[in-house]
Formats: structure tokens, sequence, C-alpha cells
């Protein structure tokens, strides 16, 4: 079963950036030229939002990195989902492997956050992936499902949520999965979302792929049925690319 949403290419910029090489990348976003038929977010780092929002094209949205699990308050160092509302953040990146394997956050902490998040309206790019240890070991599906159920267990309204499929072991290492590694992995987590959430949500819903994106290996993932776009870093960075990246939808037209 193959997916019916839009495509969809989101550009993680991470903790990179300064306001000087944040408004050159912002010059060259708006000045190049989109397929249409794409919906494009990109994640600057929380600092630098509001130069984005306030300097970017509005045919590219805005999401944050992360977010509190909660309602504003006595919370040092953290940013409410109320606050993203306030500055026009429509979007928010949760369960990215940097966060799960370096900052520490497990399942339950991240459905929580994602339910939260979509409580207040704000949609969410839900990340699942395996470490290299676990797919050598055949666990992909057992991790990736387990994920899954973590945000299942939270989320009761899907319509804005899209799931990127991000293998730890690709993620900013060159080594991209090859095309029908992440078919087998999207194809698999849409028949799990459709028995375990329901046949509707499985086909509307955007399956992402993240891990080595780039200009040069974009065309050849998006042919694929079940990938419904990309979740990028290290490309997002240049924005010559990160448009080849976007207009790869392309190629899944010819392919269909
Ligand atoms: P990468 O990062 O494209 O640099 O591998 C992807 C991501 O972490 O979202």
């Amino acid at each position: 079963m193959a997916g019916s949403g839009k495509f969809f290419v989101g550009g993680n910029w991470k903790c990179n950036g300064t306001k000087d090489s944040v408004s050159k990348l912002v010059t060259e976003l708006n000045a190049a030229t989109l397929e249409p038929d794409v919906d494009v977010v990109v994640a600057p780092p929380f600092i630098y939002i509001d130069q984005v929002k306030s300097s970017l094209t509005d045919r590219i949205e805005v999401s944050a990195q992360n977010v509190w699990i909660g309602k504003g308050g006595a919370y040092t160092g953290e940013i409410s989902a109320e606050q993203l509302v306030d500055i026009g953040c429509q979007w928010v990146i949760l369960g990215h492997s940097e966060r799960r394997h370096i900052i520490g956050e497990d399942d339950e902490f991240i459905g929580k956050k994602a339910a939260y998040a979509l409580s207040q309206n704000v949609k969410v790019i839900a990340c699942i992936g395996e470490l290299l240890e676990e797919r050598e070991a055949g666990k992909t599906f057992d991790v990736c499902f387990k994920q899954m159920k973590a945000f299942a267990d939270s989320i009761t309204n899907w319509a804005d949520v899209v799931v990127a499929y991000e293998p730890v072991w690709a993620i900013g290492t060159g080594k991209v999965a090859t095309p029908e590694q992440a078919q087998e992995v999207h194809a698999a987590v849409r028949d799990w979302l459709k028995t375990n959430v329901s046949p509707d949500v499985a086909s509307s819903i955007r399956i992402i792929y993240g891990g080595s994106v780039n200009a040069a290996n974009c065309a050849e993932l998006a042919k694929k049925e079940d990938i419904d776009g990309f979740l990028v870093g290290g490309a997002s960075l240049k924005g010559p690319d990160f448009a080849t990246i976007i207009n790869s939808v392309t190629s899944k037209k010819v392919a269909a």
C-alpha cells in the first residue's frame, strides 16, 4: 500500500549557523524555484526561528527541533509549545536520534511531548530509527514498531503528524540507506499503522526518509512508493542542494 499524502521535505539545521549564515541560507531558499506540490519545512535552532520567520518566503514553513513536554513555567532552558505558537512556528521535530541517544530522551517522554504539541496545534515530525547494532541483530522492525507504539499511545489525532524513518547509522555518516532498505521499513511502518491505528491513517500519513540524503541520491529514493519525502540534515544547509532534494518529487511522478 503506497501513501497518498503530498510529498514532504524538511530541513533540520541542527545546532548549526550564525546570524550571517542563516541570512545567506534564507536568501538562497527565497531565490530557489520549488515544485509546487511539495510541503517544505525548515528547522533552525530556536534562537534563529524569529529571524527566519521574518525573512523567509511563506512558501516554506518553520519548525522547531524540540519542545517542552507540557505547559511552560519553571523549566529552565526549555521552550514551550505555546511559545512556538506565539512566534508563528507551526512544526516541531520530536524523537530525533540525537535527542534519544545523546540527550537520553525515552520513548514515553517523546510520545507525551508529541501529544502536548499537537494539543497546541503544533504539527509534529515524529522520528524513529534503529542503531547499527540493532539492524545487524535483525531488530530493525522491533525497534521501529516500539518507537511507533510510544507515539501511538499518546497521539489521538494523526492528521498533523509526519513520520520520519531515520536509521541512526545513516545520520550524518554519508552512508545512506539503499532505496530498498528504506522502502522495506517504510512499508512495514505503514502496515503497522494500518493494524494498530487505522487504514485511513496508514494511507494518508507521510513517511519520510532521513539519513545522508543529498542532491545526488534523492531521486532514486523518491521513486520508492512508500517514501513520501525526506528529512535532511547536512544537505539542508546548502540552499541549491536542498532545492534539488525538494524537487526530487518530479522523479516520484515519473515512477508513478
Ligand atoms: P543528515 O541528517 O542528512 O545530515 O544525515 C539527517 C537528520 O538527522 O535528520
